[in-house]
């Protein structure tokens, strides 16, 4: 008989945790049991679940057991707070935040690149940042073709990337600034209706946020390359959900764009969208809500040969973050990986 898992999801009310949810169930995860948790705040709200209404619990000492998975998304200071707790109880974590992404003994996986990482696991498996996991999954077939020498990145990231609330804010500026009215800031520093702005994260003595760092090592840590040659400039704009990244991409020769076009058409998680005569290239609108990173407006950099330029919209709750993590959890049921830390590794 085919196994089936105790799953929590921490932090089920939020923008990732409600399509944790929806994952779950359009993938027919093999679920025994699903536990729904979140702060006091919403304890005893009740969600919809494959025609059940589930209870939401508050996260507590005794969340955890019984339970084989936790697909954790309630930021990275609830993820710290519980870890211990998942770990002791005999659980997986896949972890949405921050916190243990950089740690050498955690994993950071997307599953069309380093799929075997997973395996390794030691109660812990962290998802990429969103950005890092959307620019992935786009250039690691080029990368397998030929391996890439620099990456220059810019994003333009929506408000869902800071969750559900920074959403509604950005409609109600929205709103206000329609209305003639000042708008109020809640989440974000500044106004982002109508506006953008650099990404808010905390900036380093040579001036990256962490956001722009994220990109660097992460995608160093999952491409399996220290010392790979990124930069990025992290941007925020008035898009409610799906990112976008303008990434141009150094080889140690040129790399023909019929040849990239044909390696991305055919790359897992990617759909090529190009229209060049209707001017027709991914858009976050049409990104939000799909599986894929919508990637287009491949061309040869005109101020270099070896480079070229490419464009991507991605959903950032989807692939830049529930749908990696779902991912993540098919790959350990695939491998028979979902076990306690401490039980012997086997690579197959
Ligand atoms: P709650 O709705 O009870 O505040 P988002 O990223 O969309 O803002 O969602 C964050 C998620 O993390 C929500 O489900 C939120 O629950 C949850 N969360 C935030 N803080 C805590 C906490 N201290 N303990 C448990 N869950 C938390």
């Amino acid at each position: 008989m085919p196994k089936s898992y105790r799953v929590a999801i921490l932090g089920a009310t939020g923008a990732v945790g409600t399509e944790l949810l929806d994952l779950l169930a359009e993938r027919n995860f093999p679920l025994a049991d699903l536990k729904l948790l979140a702060s006091p705040r919403s304890a005893g709200q009740r969600l919809k679940f494959q025609g059940e209404t589930l209870e939401i619990e508050a996260v507590g000492d005794r969340s955890f057991d019984q339970i084989d998975l936790v697909l954790a998304s309630a930021g990275g200071s609830t993820s710290k707070a519980w870890v211990d707790a998942i770990v002791q109880a005999g659980a997986v974590m896949i972890d949405n935040s921050s916190a243990f992404r950089m740690r050498p003994d955690v994993p950071l996986v997307v599953p069309e690149v380093n799929p075997e990482a997973a395996a390794t696991h030691q109660g812990i498996i962290a998802n990429p940042n969103c950005t890092t996991i959307l620019m992935a999954v786009a250039v690691y077939p080029l990368h397998q073709i030929q391996p890439i020498q620099r990456i220059v990145a810019s994003t333009y990231q929506s408000a869902s990337g800071a969750g559900a609330r920074a959403m509604e804010e950005v409609k109600v500026q929205a709103q206000a600034i329609l209305n003639d009215q000042v708008p109020k800031t809640e989440i974000f520093p500044y106004p982002l209706a109508f506006n953008l702005f650099p990404h808010n994260t905390p900036i380093n003595d040579q001036g990256y946020c962490e956001e722009e760092m994220k990109m660097v090592n992460e995608t160093r840590k999952i491409f399996g390359v220290p010392n790979l040659r990124v930069t990025a400039t992290c941007i925020r704009v008035p898009v409610l959900r799906a990112h976008s990244e303008s990434i141009n991409l150094e080889f140690g020769s040129p790399f023909g764009v019929e040849q990239a076009r044909e390696v991305l058409s055919q790359a897992p998680g990617v759909k090529l969208v190009e229209d060049w005569k209707a001017n027709y290239f991914p858009m976050p609108m049409e990104a939000s809500g799909k599986d894929e990173v919508l990637v287009g407006r491949i061309r040869q950099d005109i101020s270099d040969p070896n480079c070229l330029e490419l464009w991507l919209s991605g959903d950032q709750i989807r692939k830049g973050a529930a749908l990696n993590a779902v991912q993540i959890a098919e790959l350990l049921v695939e491998q028979d990986q979902v076990r306690p830390a401490k039980q012997a590794v086997t690579v197959q």
